[in-house]
């Protein structure tokens, strides 16, 4: 028991002078003197031997514990007052690599698209204003003069949260909360988040962005829209730039009209942008209902108004040359990266 005693300790010593590091030298600690080391394997063995004995090999025991473990002492100073690189390959730090660089951050695409658009309607003396993107039925359809079950409110399917609350389908809902909390004259730009219950896929999306706009005021007719959305489209797009308009639904304006300009790419040639039809379809148009101004408490016989509304998705994949909706919301960087 002796002999085997002394030929752990030879090799206990020589293993904890040797370990090259911190968690070398733990293991090999934990292999000689751990709560299942051999140290205590061997001490296990003293109920084997005869009496008479046990003490004094029992004192050997601790005499090598003890020894061991100042040898262990005297390494772990050692190891810790080393520097970094005599540490051991785990804590080594290569002062010599390059630094991780960092992404200089850029707009979206998306959102740099709306910013441009918000800049030419600011330049024409429109504020911006926002509203929430949970609605009530009243903002969402009522009080922009949708008759109960109106088939008009089937393209604005969206998400239901109760009865009476839903996602906003459009930015159409601001208009009134715009108006109700004003008297004219009222120029504003609405940005923001819309929801449908679209089924994404290349070119749809259930949630998506519009930008809206509201102008009332004394003597305002349909020529003023007109003129808007041509400064709108040539600001945009280059003072080539044309805008047509033909006649369209909406139950919140009266005439209404869908808008759309000259592509930007082929200036109304026809080509893979514009499907060959020389134009781009922007959004939807029109004179603002005099039954909306009433709701809102408007003198009908004094003002009246246009708005309009923009999808902001469409333009930036064709100004950008983006061919899916769905990178627009992907945060990959491969595409984030370009802009
Ligand atoms: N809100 C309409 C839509 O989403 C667009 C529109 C806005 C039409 C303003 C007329 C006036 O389809």
């Amino acid at each position: 028991m002796e002999e085997r005693l002394r030929e752990m300790a030879k090799q206990a010593r020589a293993a904890l002078e040797g370990a090259a590091n911190l968690d070398e030298l733990e293991r090999v600690r934990a292999r000689f003197l751990g709560r299942s080391g051999l140290l205590r394997e061997i001490q296990q063995g003293i109920r084997e031997i005869a009496e008479e004995l046990r003490p004094q090999v029992g004192r050997l025991i601790n005499e090598t514990r003890q020894e061991l473990e100042s040898v262990l002492e005297r390494r772990r100073e050692k190891l810790e007052s080393l520097g970094v690189h005599e540490r051991g390959e785990e804590s080594r730090i290569d002062v010599t690599l390059p630094g991780r660089s960092q992404y200089v951050a850029g707009r979206h695409p998306l959102l740099a698209t709306l910013d441009d658009m918000l800049e030419i309607f600011l330049g024409l003396g429109y504020t911006i204003a926002e509203g929430p993107e949970v609605e009530t039925y009243y903002y969402g359809f009522e009080a922009l003069n949708y008759p109960p079950d109106h088939p008009a409110m089937d393209e604005q399917m969206t998400f239901y949260i109760e009865d009476d609350v839903l996602l906003r389908s459009q930015t159409s809902t601001v208009q009134i909360r715009v108006m109700e909390s004003q008297e004219p004259p009222v120029r504003v730009v609405v940005p923001g988040r819309c929801f449908r219950r679209d089924t994404m896929d290349a070119t749809h999306s259930h949630t998506f962005y519009q930008l809206e706009g509201l102008c009332v005021d004394e003597g305002i007719t349909f020529a003023d829209l007109k003129g808007t959305l041509l400064a709108f489209g040539r600001g945009m797009f280059g003072e080539e730039t044309q805008v047509r308009f033909r006649p369209d639904f909406f139950p919140f304006t009266e005439p209404s009209a869908e808008f759309a300009v000259t592509c930007f790419a082929c200036a109304g040639e026809g080509c893979r942008i514009c499907k060959g039809t020389g134009w781009m379809e922007l959004g939807g148009a029109g004179m603002v209902d005099p039954n909306v101004l009433a709701g809102v408490g408007y003198d009908t016989e004094r003002y009246t108004g246009f708005a309009f509304g923009v999808g902001v998705e469409r333009f930036a994949m064709n100004r950008y040359g983006i061919p899916d909706m769905r990178l627009l919301y992907s945060g990959d960087m491969r595409l984030l990266r370009q802009f």
